[in-house]
């Protein structure tokens, strides 16, 4: 037998919320949490002052676990180490690093020092094996998901191939979890939880940009694409987007399309940017990178944050035991 994913962070609900850059910050990621789930910010490229008021709004905003994502191959080691710095230095031990893709091995032993749960999104069996190894709950992303794509294969044949190696290992289904039906199916192909993200994009709570939003609740997963044009700020790694007319004619210039404003700054936004619409970007929205996973069939109206967590509370785990611990 093994503890479920909500007894390992100490959450009422074995949910996690993907932390996404632009999309969630501390007022999806305390919702969530407070609804009993595990709420989580994403710290994309945030560093210094700004990263600093987001984990101060944070940690203020809920006393129950939540987490801060961060992603190794953005911003390379030096900077995520100056990243990981700041969260540990300026949140208490219920915060839990969250991150996108393995780290250098040594990170590992730097947040379980620090007292902290780690959790890792992978998308091989390789890469979930060593992540288990080194003590971190694993996050397991098919290429049903959307946003960027650790790899190749179908959620619950990642999560079966993961649990056979792994039967007493902490295991989490990302890709394509839209309803609790479908979470269902990630358990039982040997998941302790889920992660959503594109159900928690279309949130009131959620910084997307209002058009980003309602696309999301309008998209079918025919309406969605694996593309490696939005390259600009993260390159080299495919991803899953809705279809705009920038992934349908990629040979375009690379002009500047909008503004957006992060922390207090204002930026121009070029076409082929990686960065999603938020509420503060202006300019050709419809042009712009909004990541989307197949989940989207089931989001089909904006709600709060509370009623998603309340809806796949009812079929996934809570601070219980489970499965046989023999796979
Ligand atoms: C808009 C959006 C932004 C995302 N940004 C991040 C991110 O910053 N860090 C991260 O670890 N994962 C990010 N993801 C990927 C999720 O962690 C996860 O793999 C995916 O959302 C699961 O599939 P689903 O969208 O069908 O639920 C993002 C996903 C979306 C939809």
């Amino acid at each position: 037998m093994r503890p479920a994913l909500a007894r390992v962070l100490g959450t009422d609900v074995s949910l996690l919320q993907s932390g996404m850059g632009g999309v969630a910050g501390a007022e999806l990621a305390c919702a969530v949490s407070d609804a009993g789930a595990a709420g989580c910010v994403g710290g994309y490229k945030l560093s210094g002052v700004a990263l600093s008021a987001m984990l101060e709004r944070l940690v203020a905003g809920t006393d129950r676990p939540v987490g801060v994502n961060l992603i190794p191959e953005v911003v390379g080691a030096e900077e995520l180490d100056r990243q990981l710095d700041q969260v540990l230095d300026e949140t208490p031990s219920r915060v839990y690093v969250s991150l996108f893709g393995m780290p250098e091995s040594r990170v590992f032993e730097r947040v379980r020092a620090a007292g902290r749960h780690l959790v890792v999104q992978v998308g091989t069996v390789a890469d979930g094996v060593a992540a288990a190894e080194a003590g971190a709950i694993v996050v397991a992303q098919g290429v049903e998901a959307g946003g960027h794509l650790l790899g190749h294969s179908h959620r619950d044949e990642l999560v079966a191939a993961l649990r056979e190696r792994l039967p007493e290992a902490c295991l989490v289904a990302a890709g394509g979890i839209g309803s609790p039906d479908e979470a269902r199916r990630a358990v039982a192909a040997g998941a302790d939880g889920v992660l959503l993200g594109t159900a928690f994009v279309a949130v009131e709570e959620s910084h997307a940009h209002p058009y980003f939003k309602q696309a999301v609740t309008r998209a079918h997963g025919t309406d969605t694409v694996i593309t490696d044009v939005y390259h600009v700020g993260w390159p080299s790694r495919r991803h899953r987007v809705l279809a705009t007319s920038v992934t349908a004619t990629p040979e375009q210039p690379a002009k500047f399309i909008g503004r957006t404003v992060v922390g207090e700054r204002s930026y121009l936004v070029p076409r082929f940017s990686a960065a999603v619409p938020t509420r503060t970007t202006t300019g050709r929205i419809e042009e712009m990178a909004m990541y989307c996973g197949l989940s989207c069939d089931a989001v089909t109206r904006e709600r709060h944050a509370a009623e998603v967590v309340a809806d796949f509370a009812r079929v996934l785990p809570g601070a219980d035991v489970v499965g046989s611990g023999k796979g």
